[in-house]
């Protein structure tokens, strides 16, 4: 069993560790701090046995509308529903404050990622080339919640 909680500052070093193997793109460890301080409620973990196994950021973009960030989940414990858990935890925050809209970028290449979302209702609406640090391309998801 796994659960889902807001961060805390003491999840720090986890979840930089988890981004860090997970995702492609690097990160600045400040960046984590910064969304933590401009919207906490959009920065949740998944729990295993004391153990951080996965996370996902979020913000609020517009007064109806958000984009994820980052959602990751460490290998050893995917295909265990830990991300689609996240996401509906996220999704159901943001749907107390009103938003009917969510976008993310994820790589054209991302396969698994792009299953993922569409498995949760997410539609590719536009393409971004060259989105990326490494040069590679992006797909614009989006999810109408209401
Ligand atoms: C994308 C990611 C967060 C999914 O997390 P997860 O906990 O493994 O996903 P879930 O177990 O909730 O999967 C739910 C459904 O999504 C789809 N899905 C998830 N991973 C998939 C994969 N590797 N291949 C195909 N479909 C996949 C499936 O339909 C799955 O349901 P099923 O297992 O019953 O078939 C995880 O693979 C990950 O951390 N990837 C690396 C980081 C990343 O790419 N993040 C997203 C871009 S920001």
């Amino acid at each position: 069993m796994f659960t889902i909680r807001t961060f805390k500052p003491t999840d720090m070093f986890s979840v930089i560790k988890i981004a860090s193997e997970t995702l492609t793109e690097q990160y600045n460890p400040s960046l984590f701090n910064y969304f933590y301080e401009t919207y906490p409620q959009g920065f949740l973990v998944a729990e295993k046995a004391h153990k951080i196994i996965g996370f996902i950021v979020g913000v609020k973009t517009s007064i109806n509308s958000a984009r994820i960030l980052m959602l990751s989940v460490s290998k050893p414990y995917r295909r265990q529903k830990i991300g689609s858990t996240l996401l509906k935890q996220f999704i159901e925050q943001i749907t107390k404050e009103y938003v009917k809209n969510i976008t993310l970028e994820v790589r054209t290449k991302n396969h698994e990622a792009i299953k993922f979302y569409e498995k949760h209702d997410f539609k590719i609406t536009n393409k971004i080339t060259k989105f990326y640090q490494n040069g590679e391309d992006a797909y614009i998801m989006e999810k109408t919640l209401f």
